[in-house]
């Protein structure tokens, strides 16, 4: 029996030498050390033999159980380290591998220019009027006739204002003041509001002018506002909106629905006031309407002007935009240039 172990031993030893793979060496466990393998057969055979050879046998067959064990673990572990590091090397990242393009999309200027302004008379306590209060398609009575504008004032006229086929005095609203009107037919005062959006003008586009832009709209009406109340918000709003250092001037101005009215110039950044194409040799650009909500338009919309006042204004976004970020040509706005959007 010591002759079949150490037969048996040596044999399993001679296999454990050839294998090749971890798989190999769970068949020899198989083979030699599992239940129904050579060891434990032989195991069964202990049971007949004296005390003394049980003692004996038992012993070397342990020892070579043991030993078994041993050398397949040692001979596993050198097979995992050599697949592992074989399955390293294989699936090493290439990180020269060029990467896979995903394009960005960005914010259009035009968006982002009105966020800004939107937030910045969020702070000052106004809120954004709901859209349906500031539709793009108005009647001449929003964009006009409530604005206290006499009917044959030349902003009327088709040059200037579209009119819509089939809609009876149907526009494209040509001004964001009509939003005023319906704000104050839906609230009663305190109103403390702005209204951003697209307007429609019948203009002959340049750098310039194009015949759609985008305007900004604020009203505030309560008790006791003030001509002082408007020039404390525009400033304060100029002074967040490009910074302190930017000369900006309130001139006296005329619009049907403010009196009195003004109108605020920035100096040009295009050519630091010397005077270019795009501020027409003037050295200013002017930004925003504004003035005192005229008595008419408050009593047409049944708010008492005794006892209320207040004040509008609009402003143009793309003007804004140009001047903040030097931008010479009012049509790179619109004509999706990828180059121009890509730097915003
Ligand atoms: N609606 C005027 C325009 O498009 C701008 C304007 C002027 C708006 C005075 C106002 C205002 O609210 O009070 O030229």
């Amino acid at each position: 029996m010591k002759t079949q172990l150490e037969n048996i031993y040596e044999s399993a030893k001679a296999d454990i030498e050839k294998a090749q793979s971890i798989s190999d060496i769970d068949e020899i466990r198989l083979k030699y050390l599992s239940r129904k393998g050579e060891f434990n057969s032989i195991k069964k055979g202990l049971k007949d033999l004296s005390d003394e050879d049980k003692r004996t046998i038992g012993a070397l067959a342990n020892q070579i159980t043991q030993d078994l064990e041993c050398l397949l673990k040692e001979k596993h572990e050198t097979f995992y380290q050599k697949e592992l590091n074989e399955k390293l090397q294989n699936d090493r990242i290439d990180i020269t591998l060029s990467g896979k393009y995903i394009p960005e999309g960005k914010v259009h200027p035009i968006t982002s220019t009105t966020n800004e302004i939107v937030s910045i008379f969020q702070n000052l306590g106004f809120s954004v009027i709901s859209p349906e209060l500031s539709p793009e398609v108005e009647t001449e009575y929003y964009n006009f006739d409530m604005l206290n504008v006499p009917h044959d004032h030349p902003a009327r006229d088709v040059q200037d204002t579209f009119y819509l086929k089939g809609i009876p005095n149907g526009v494209l609203r040509s001004q964001t003041s009509g939003a005023q009107i319906h704000v104050m037919e839906n609230q009663k005062p305190p109103i403390k509001v702005i209204a951003p959006g697209r307007v429609y003008r019948n203009e002959n586009i340049n750098s310039r002018k194009n015949n759609f832009f985008h305007q900004i709209e604020g009203l505030y009406v309560d008790k006791g506002i003030t001509f002082g109340d408007l020039k404390g918000v525009l400033n304060e709003f100029i002074r967040l909106y490009f910074g302190s250092a930017r000369p900006t001037r309130f001139r006296s101005s005329f619009f049907p629905f403010t009196e009195p009215s003004a109108e605020v110039d920035v100096q040009c950044i295009m050519c630091q006031g010397k005077g270019c194409r795009t501020c027409s040799g003037t050295g200013w650009l002017e930004v925003l309407g504004a003035g005192m909500v005229d008595v008419n338009v408050l009593n047409g919309v049944g708010i008492d002007p005794e006892i209320y006042s207040g004040f509008a204004f609009g402003m143009g976004v793309e003007r804004l935009s140009m001047l903040k970020y030097a931008i010479d040509d009012i049509r790179l706005f619109f004509n999706n240039d990828k180059r121009f959007l890509e730097q915003f």
